[in-house]
């Protein structure tokens, strides 16, 4: 094999986000920019003399451009051996699953989850390490500092690979093995949720739909849920995996899953909805005009496990996202476990599960995963909501129901304002910030402020310190506004604030969620002056 070291220039703006480096297409096709990040990986990795990689994304435009690139600088690398799968195809969760099944060294995944794609649209990279989770941050910043020092990159000279032929081909020393994408996937979510059971239901008089919305979920839906589980043909809507995803958002929430949406509220409405993302790690659960919220999905399925074969034996511990609702903490203590508080963003869930100290975690921006890999996973928590159904003969609206009336119902929203230009969130952030010490004590519309800060976590198994995760304003009684802003967005900045309210009422548990958190939103605007700093009177996208 011959190789091309070429010279080049770093680039400024390479700082991975809260899940790799997402860009517009047009950033990632500008010269060397993609090359940039790929050596600064492999750099900041130290000797990749012999180690392996898995390598795969989720279908958008530039996938398999990326993919031949990546490859031939793997081989100018010293990398000996890469699984990618077919046509440069792999969900998140499954990339997972096959570092883990193959003991790789990592994984490359070239996704930019629910954001839309196409020639316009955006793209994503990010580095998995062996235990088949995102790198920690003490990697990503070390890529981050690799990409500010680059001055030269690697590239084996060879032709593109067949991405569509199963099998091996070589590059040099380098083994490239393309793989199904489905199967080593699909046998793992056999080998946890109880198959039979499942197909019994699906064989009942119960239907589901599944919304793969144009995006990488499809193939693997139509072999789960359709070819493994018999649900009927035609059960896995727009699974056929494009591109740009159809021109659409990705994005598995009430606003963007509007045909599935539709469905679920019409007069002949299936039993059972669920939706995944672009990269398919997030999911959306749905019953006959019934809606969960993705915190109390979490809860839910933990106070259900035991339904499950894989956890029949109980849990070691649940783990959220801090802005994700309380409700999984009310399962945790009554099943005597313990609950864990992360900051945003599923890297940080990866050393509570390798430590065997969480089994099951969520967060509240539609992500749910376990143990069984290091990601979060969408058709996993599809599965496991029709174990449940399947063992407990009820409906989902039955199941929710019953849950709150046993726990009491944490009411729950959270509103997007998206593209506010950066300085107007920052200084909104700021402002907020500014308050806080003076907050505490303080009675606001009849709650008492109980604490007011700035979240830091401190991790439990390699103490890494994470500072500045999102501003929190908790009340006593346990209701809370927090206030963070995205860390994948890509064009201007988006401000979340999270809005949470304890009831356990039980004539109160059924009220609609904004109507019952009026008080709480308009106490969160006027704090954080949402109009007077953005300009905007309403949110871009409520969930
Ligand atoms: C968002 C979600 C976060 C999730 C991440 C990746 O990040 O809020 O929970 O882990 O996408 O899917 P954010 O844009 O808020 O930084
Ligand atoms: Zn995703």
């Amino acid at each position: 094999m011959t190789m091309t070291i070429v010279r080049t220039d770093a680039f400024t703006d390479q700082k991975p986000g809260t899940s790799g480096l997402r860009k517009k297409v047009t950033t990632f096709k500008q010269i060397n920019y993609l090359e940039n990040f790929v050596q600064s990986t492999f750099n900041a990795l130290g000797d990749c003399t012999g180690k392996n990689l898995v390598i795969g994304g989720d279908g958008r435009y530039y996938n398999q451009t990326a993919i031949q690139i990546i490859l031939k600088m793997a081989a100018a690398n010293g990398f000996s051996h890469v699984w990618v799968g077919q046509n440069g195809i792999l969900s998140t969760p499954a990339a997972s699953c096959l570092i883990r099944k193959y003991s790789a060294f990592g994984g490359i995944i070239l996704s930019a989850s629910h954001n839309p794609a196409g020639v316009d649209g955006d793209f994503g990279i990010k580095f998995n390490v062996s235990n088949g989770g995102p790198a920690p941050e003490s990697i990503t910043n070390g890529i981050y500092q690799q990409t500010l020092e680059i001055s030269e990159y690697k590239i084996a000279n060879a032709a593109d690979l067949k991405l569509h032929e199963l099998g091996q081909q070589t590059i040099g020393d380098m083994t490239v093995e393309v793989i199904d994408c489905v199967a080593d996937y699909a046998d793992l979510m056999q080998a946890i949720f109880d198959f039979d059971a499942i197909k019994q239901l699906l064989a009942s008089d119960f239907s589901l739909r599944f919304d793969a919305m144009h995006a990488v979920t499809g193939p693997y839906a139509i072999e789960i849920l359709e070819k493994r589980l018999g649900a009927a043909e035609g059960s896995v809507i727009n699974g056929i995996p494009l591109n740009d995803f159809g021109q659409g958002h990705p994005d598995p929430n009430l606003t963007y899953a509007k045909e599935l949406v539709d469905q679920m509220y019409a007069d002949d409405a299936p039993d059972f909805g669920a939706a995944s993302d672009g990269d398919g790690d997030r999911n959306m659960i749905l019953g006959n005009h019934f809606f969960v919220t993705p915190s109390d999905s979490l809860a839910i399925l933990a106070a259900n496990a035991t339904c499950v074969p894989a956890y029949n034996t109980g849990l070691k511990g649940i783990a959220r996202s801090m802005p994700t609702s309380q409700a999984a903490d009310r399962v945790a203590e009554k099943l005597g476990i313990e609950a864990h508080e992360t900051p945003t963003g599923w890297k940080f869930f990866g050393n509570l599960l390798d430590a065997d100290l969480a089994t099951l975690c969520g967060e509240e921006s539609f992500g749910t995963g376990s143990n069984h890999i290091r990601e979060k996973d969408g058709l996993w928590a599809v599965l496991f909501w029709l174990n449940i159904l399947a063992v407990k003969h009820q409906s989902v609206n039955e199941i929710v129901l019953a849950h709150w009336k046993l726990y009491g119902r944490n009411y729950y929203t959270r509103h997007d304002y998206e593209e506010v230009p950066s300085e107007q969130a920052e200084a909104l952030m700021s402002h907020i910030q500014s308050q806080l010490s003076s907050l505490v004590g303080k009675n606001l519309d009849g709650r008492i402020v109980e604490y007011a800060d700035n979240f830091s976590y401190l991790d439990p198994v390699d103490n890494s310190v994470s500072n500045n995760q999102g501003v929190r304003i908790g009340f006593i009684g346990g209701d809370r506004i927090i206030f963070r802003l995205s860390g994948t967005g890509t064009q201007g900045a988006t401000l979340r604030v999270y809005i949470e309210s304890y009831e356990d009422d039980a004539t109160k548990l059924e009220q609609e969620t904004q109507q019952a958190l009026t008080q709480l939103i308009e106490l969160a605007s006027s704090i954080a002056l949402i109009e007077k700093f953005t300009g905007r009177t309403e949110p871009t996208v409520i969930t």
